[in-house]
């Protein structure tokens, strides 16, 4: 495949988020890593500030590009001329959510595809929310998120 989208809010990327990347850059020869503007709520970091995390988080992926993006993912793909979107898929209680989603674009353009990838174990009950929790809270972060990112939730938390 040449060019895979993975969107998201990434508020923070975490590793669970940086795992599905790199199975996604083993695929494709280009990952566009997109972050969605959220109309509906604000975020704990800016769109900038997301969008800087998640380069430096994986700087060292070949082939991954970071943008972001306003207005309906499928005209987003269509822009990038994706070939398929890549969502992970953490447990069963994801799949109501992503199978709503993947349909939905699917009608609004029927040659959409969403591609499914299941992070490794160890990661696989990160969410950004939780990991935003654990932090204000004071709990160890270290196994959960990059270096950069600790750093940037402690300068936010001011912790
Ligand atoms: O990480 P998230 O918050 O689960 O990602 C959700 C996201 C950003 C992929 C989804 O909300 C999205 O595609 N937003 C763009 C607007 C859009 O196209 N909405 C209709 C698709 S159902």
């Amino acid at each position: 495949m040449r060019t895979a989208i993975y969107p998201g809010s990434f508020d923070p990327i975490h590793n669970g988020h940086l795992d599905v990347i790199g199975r996604a850059a083993k695929l494709c020869e280009r990952v566009v890593v997109a972050v969605a503007v959220n109309h509906a709520k604000t975020g704990l970091f800016s769109m900038e500030e997301r969008v800087d995390l998640i380069r430096a988080a994986s700087a060292r992926i070949p082939g991954i590009e970071v943008k972001s993006f306003s207005g309906l993912l499928v005209d987003f793909v269509r822009e990038e001329k994706g070939d398929a979107v890549i969502r992970g898929l953490r447990a069963v209680s994801d799949f109501e959510y992503e199978f709503q989603m993947a349909l939905m674009n699917r009608s609004l353009d029927e040659n959409f595809e969403t591609i499914f990838l299941m992070p490794s174990q160890k990661n696989i009950y990160l969410s950004s929310r939780i990991v935003k929790e654990v932090a204000t809270l004071g709990g160890d972060i270290d196994r959960f998120v990059p270096e950069v990112v600790k750093a940037a939730l402690r300068a936010k938390l001011g912790r």
